[in-house]
């Protein structure tokens, strides 16, 4: 792994006990500038691992906890209205008093699901633009976190397309439900020894974030790495029979943002050359666009292709 980011690797690791793929989405969002979408229930670290990533960044950080009654002007900011009497007459003046979604670097928008429609769409278009108006917004990432939404009945759930706007997408699950007794083991020894808060956070900076975005801009992509991402898109397709109906295999997402999150893990680990191991980071994608129990297929889909072609090398 590449400094910075073993560094950050180091930091999750020490405050958050498990949740190895939640770590590594973060840390390849943050590498690729691509939005992150995490779903999973309460209390399984979402908003903590979200926070410690975001605060070590040292960038222009927004935090927003979304609800029932959000409305825009609290992400995008108020608009005021002035007057002046000129030598021409009354002027009227519109401006912008920019909120937090105009002005970060990182945002962090916690509970997504719960925030009102018209809020929700204009707040995704934004993020989808990374514009407001004509002009460009600064961010890099927004996380945005949500609790499964079956069960609560104000909740509606994102629908596919908004989705699709959140590249990398991860489910988080309990460790206690997931029978992770040795990692509860963990937990609570470390709230037995210690008291869990953590006001420091080491910082990485945006300076090491902008390098790493400029290695990622010039790692290679060989052709077997290439074959294998087309083999999988392939599989998912053809295989497992995925179609418009039960799947979003867009190919601005499979054929164009794949590249560049196969580029991030490059980067992560301190490659400057992708190889097949990075198809690995594909199973990214996939949490809310392929159907759930394919999951597990895929990324065992993913190694055999990684597998595969090493033994054809030989
Ligand atoms: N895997 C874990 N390792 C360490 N602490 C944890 C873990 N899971 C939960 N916690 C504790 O539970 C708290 C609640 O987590 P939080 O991030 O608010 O959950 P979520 O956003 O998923 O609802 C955290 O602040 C932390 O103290
Ligand atoms: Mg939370």
């Amino acid at each position: 792994m590449s400094n910075a980011f073993e560094v950050l690797r180091n930091e999750m690791d020490e405050l958050v006990i498990g949740h190895d793929d939640v770590k590594t989405a973060l840390l390849l969002g943050v590498i690729s500038r691509e939005h992150i979408y995490i779903q999973g229930p309460p209390g399984t670290a979402k908003t903590m691992l979200s926070e410690i990533i975001s605060k070590s960044a040292e960038l222009k950080f927004f935090f927003y906890q979304m609800h029932r009654d959000t409305r825009l002007s609290e992400l995008v900011g108020d608009l005021v209205i002035s007057r002046e009497d000129t030598e021409n007459g009354e002027l009227i003046r519109q401006d912008i008093i920019k909120g937090g979604i105009l002005t970060s670097e990182i945002a962090l928008l916690d509970d997504i699901s719960r925030a009102p429609g018209e809020s929700l769409n204009v707040l995704l278009r934004i993020l989808n633009e990374r514009k407001y108006g004509q002009e460009s917004i600064p961010l890099l990432t927004a996380i945005a976190t949500s609790n499964p939404t079956a069960d609560e009945y104000y909740n509606e759930p994102l629908d596919p397309a908004n989705l699709d706007r959140f590249v990398i997408q991860i489910n988080a699950s309990g460790l206690s439900y997931g029978k992770q007794w040795d990692n509860a083991k963990k937990i609570v020894s470390l709230y037995s020894t210690k008291n869990g808060s953590y006001d420091f956070v080491t910082k990485v900076g945006k300076k090491a974030l902008d390098e790493s975005y400029d290695k990622l801009k010039k790692v290679i992509v060989p052709a077997s790495v290439q074959e294998g991402l087309i083999s999988f898109v392939t599989w998912l397709i053809e295989d497992q029979k995925l179609n418009e109906s039960n799947s979003v295999i867009s190919d601005r997402t499979f054929l164009v943002k794949s590249i560049k999150i196969i580029k991030a893990h490059s980067v992560l680990n301190g490659r400057d050359e992708a190889n097949l191991s990075d198809l690995k980071a594909l199973k990214f994608l996939l949490a809310f666009r392929v159907p759930e129990d394919m999951l597990q297929l895929a990324e065992d889909k993913l190694e055999s292709i990684e597998n595969q072609k090493k033994k054809t090398k030989k």
